[in-house]
């Protein structure tokens, strides 16, 4: 097949070209070629989005993959190949829906009103509504020859969030680690190379409709034992710590500095308990937690585990919380 991702120099894109070359397609990526290098084997064609996607114009793909969170992007890349493309793949987000509390939700979730202001860039606001606008202008265009995936966290080597990745190369160190108190709350995570394969087999197959991407739902606590299990030294102690401590340290769920990745407060709870079923049923395959935390800690101390994170606590943070807060050994 002659597939063409747009994007494919970081994370889900770049595995997505990486996996459609492994399986002999031809793969091109279109991008500034600016975030990072290509996978071996993917032919480069440099486009700026920002202005318009000319280089394409003539081009025709068997499949096409877009993981952009810009209306206008979106919208030019279905005007300049949406009438030519064999099979098309979008890869929106689990924050289309308005719902992030109820458990066990499926695609006929009620979503977010769509977001179309041209202008209006991708916050953690806007993010959800943009992608709702850009899912809806791929199924107008391509009608049955869409396939539109809502992942949840991703997981797996290579995530610019640095999320996931936090756990295994905080837990691989050792010593006294923080964790919040909340073993029963719901958490989903796909590897990436997971949803890479999905996505490549939905083009092969001609896979059309619309998906949540999340793997199927855990518990934390298990999941953080299961990944000390995999990687922590001898003499490793997780340290429960309770929400209100953490809130009250300011200590941020999900993501982003001084953050415990992962960690959800129950408003947020239907986030991360999708019904995976039917992304199973569609052909998504998971892997062993084990692969992704070996290939994810692999990729964490290329980069180095002593680097500057976007994603958790630093040691000073974690050394002083747990010097402050109540604690509960699990
Ligand atoms: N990470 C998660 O846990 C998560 C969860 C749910 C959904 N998602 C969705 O999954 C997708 C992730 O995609 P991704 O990992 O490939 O990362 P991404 O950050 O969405 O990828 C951005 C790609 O777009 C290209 N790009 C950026 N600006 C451009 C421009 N002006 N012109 C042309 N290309 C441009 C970049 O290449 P250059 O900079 O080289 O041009 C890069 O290859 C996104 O759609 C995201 O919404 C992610």
């Amino acid at each position: 097949m002659r597939m063409l991702v747009l994007g494919g120099t970081v994370f889900l894109g770049h595995a997505v070209a990486a996996e459609a070359v492994r399986r002999g397609h031809d793969v091109y990526c279109a991008a500034r070629g600016s975030s990072g290098a290509l996978p071996d084997g993917a032919a480069l064609i440099p486009v700026d989005r920002e202005h318009g996607l000319g280089a394409l114009a003539a081009e025709r793909f068997d499949g096409v993959v877009d993981v952009a969170r810009n209306y206008r992007w979106v919208r030019d890349a279905l005007d300049a190949l949406g009438t030519t493309a064999g099979h098309w793949s979008f890869v929106s987000t689990i924050n289309v829906y308005a719902d992030n509390e109820t458990t066990g939700q499926s695609t006929d979730g009620r979503l977010l009103d769509p977001i179309t202001d041209s202008e209006d860039v991708s916050t953690p606001e806007s993010y959800g509504g943009i992608k709702v606008a850009c899912e809806d202008a791929v199924r107008a265009a391509l009608g049955d020859r869409a396939f539109v995936l809502r992942p949840g966290l991703i997981s797996g080597p290579n995530d610019i969030s640095d999320r996931f990745g936090y756990w295994p190369t905080r837990i691989s160190r050792g010593g006294r680690v923080l964790v919040p108190d909340a073993p029963d709350q719901p958490t989903q995570h796909t590897d990436v190379r997971d949803l890479a394969e999905w996505i490549v087999t939905a083009a092969e197959r001609g896979t059309t409709g619309t998906f949540d991407g999340s793997g199927p739902t855990t518990a934390l606590g298990p999941l953080l034992e299961e990944i000390a299990e995999l990687v922590a030294p001898p003499g490793t102690e997780l340290v429960a710590v309770a929400p209100e401590a953490l809130t009250e340290a300011a200590v941020q769920p999900w993501s982003g500095p001084k953050s415990l990745p992962l960690w959800l407060p129950e408003s947020h709870h239907g986030l991360v308990s999708h019904d995976a079923a039917p992304a199973l049923d569609a052909g998504l395959r998971i892997r062993p937690l084990a692969e992704t935390v070996s290939a994810t800690l692999a990729t964490e101390r290329e980069l180095g585990l002593d680097r500057e994170r976007r994603a958790g606590l630093n040691p000073a943070e974690e050394a002083e919380l747990l010097a402050a807060l109540d604690q509960r050994v699990w």
